[in-house]
């Protein structure tokens, strides 16, 4: 497929799911202004045929993008998941197609970090069971086994994005904090990495995870790492439910070892807000249960639809892929007194040569040029001397193994 860029008020986009008005904002400020947003989703059929001359479309989680879907959409050239999860996205079809898949991975970051924070304060209180007895009409009005977080220990498993937010919030509060994370991380503040999960485990008094789902994550808190907390511990998982075995959880919570939780993952959660929430922690008072709230705010909601909106703009504008979860990432500067030629192909040798070729024997010279490969597939750019992407562009599409290619001017 070859395409030249078009006039920014031609090129459309579709936006489902009820997108915050965010995104057409910040459409609308980087000069886009042929948006449709529509409040719900759409079944396959009608999806192929809305999807006609569409060239960014964006989703939330309940939109199905299938290969039938992205096959058959003839002008599509991004997709957005205005969300964290890519799982409603065929990925490799999408990539197959040329089609980058963009997401907002970092925008509900802070919204997790207060929400943890704010538990650690409510667990250090007793403030979760004490309210479980007010509602059944017990006076539980006492200071025993009620603490200030103020110079207590927070103990961060997994020091990313949200560990490393929560670290400077708690130390504002006058928290110490450790964290134990795969990677050796440079330390925001006076937060300490410990050597071994075990240092960590023997010295906080809080412990909260904020790892992901991986293979070496799954299981990962069980009755071995619950023993090595201290008496009276907390344990916070907002993190996925498969890192922590339950019903170990359970048992050290049941024997009084840990003194309380906060739990917003579950191994198996609820597949919509109609269906019954089943788990061996209800029921028990010193539990906080939350459904898998912990990064659903209303800013949360706003910062996605700029994130992804921008993500859309940038590869409009000039190709940029930085942070696709399908595609080779290549951040590209701006390209102001140049042709910038977008050569999406199949993974294999002798592409990048077949374009030098074509570029060097066609008179057209190369004035920047950037590859990254991912999997499958290919994406060259190459910036050219202004008023010379145009002669390319038939010329490099023709190269076999191209998937797309696209000049923008
Ligand atoms: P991130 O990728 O920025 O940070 C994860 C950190 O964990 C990295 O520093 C990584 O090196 C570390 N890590 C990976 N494997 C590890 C291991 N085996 N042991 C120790 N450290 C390990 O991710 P981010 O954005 O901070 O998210 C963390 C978790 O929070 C993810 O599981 C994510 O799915 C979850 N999350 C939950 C939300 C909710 O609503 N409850 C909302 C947003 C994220």
């Amino acid at each position: 497929m070859a395409s030249m860029s078009l006039e920014k008020n031609r090129i459309k986009f579709l936006l489902l799911e009820g997108v915050h008005p965010s995104a057409i904002a910040t459409l609308n400020s980087a000069g886009y202004n042929e948006i449709e947003a529509l409040s719900g989703s759409l079944d396959e059929d009608s999806l192929i045929e809305k999807l006609k001359g569409v060239h960014f479309v964006g989703v939330r989680s309940r939109t199905q993008l299938t290969e039938r879907v992205i096959a058959s959409a003839d002008k599509l050239i991004a997709i957005g998941c205005f969300c964290i999860g890519t799982n409603q996205v065929d990925l490799p079809a999408a990539r197959r197609h040329g089609i980058p898949v963009f997401n907002a991975p970092y925008s509900n970051t802070r919204s997790v970090a207060e929400l943890v924070l704010a538990e650690a304060i409510m667990l250090a209180r007793g403030v979760p069971e004490k309210s479980m007895k007010a509602h059944r009409g017990e006076w539980q009005k006492s200071a025993a086994k009620s603490w200030e977080v103020r110079g207590k220990t927070l103990g961060v498993v997994g020091y990313g994005s949200i560990g490393s937010q929560l670290s400077v919030l708690a130390e504002s509060l006058g928290m110490k904090v450790k964290f134990h994370d795969v990677v050796t991380k440079l330390p925001l503040g006076n937060a300490e990495q410990a050597d071994s999960l075990e240092e960590l485990l023997r010295e906080s008094d809080i412990v909260t995870l904020h790892v992901p789902e991986t293979a070496a994550t799954q299981d990962m808190f069980g009755a071995a790492q619950f023993s090595q907390m201290k008496s009276g511990a907390i344990f916070i998982n907002a993190a996925r439910g498969t890192v922590v075995v339950i019903d170990d959880l359970v048992a050290a919570l049941k024997s009084q070892h840990l003194g309380g939780a906060a739990i917003d993952v579950f191994p198996v959660e609820p597949r919509s807000n109609s269906e019954t929430f089943e788990s061996p922690l209800r029921g028990i008072d010193n539990v906080i249960l939350t459904p898998h709230v912990g990064g659903s705010t209303q800013e949360a909601q706003e910062n996605i639809g700029i994130e992804v909106a921008l993500k859309f703009a940038k590869y409009s504008d000039n190709g940029t892929t930085t942070s696709a979860v399908n595609f080779p990432e290549v951040a590209l500067p701006e390209h102001h007194n140049s042709h910038r030629i977008l050569h999406v192909h199949k993974n294999v040798p002798g592409v990048l040569a077949a374009i030098t070729d074509v570029l060097s024997s066609n008179g057209v010279n190369i004035t920047g040029q950037y590859l990254q490969t991912a999997e499958d597939i290919g994406y060259v750019v190459v910036d050219v001397e202004h008023g010379q992407g145009s002669k390319a562009l038939d010329k490099l599409s023709s190269i076999e193994h191209t998937v797309r290619c696209r000049v923008l001017f």
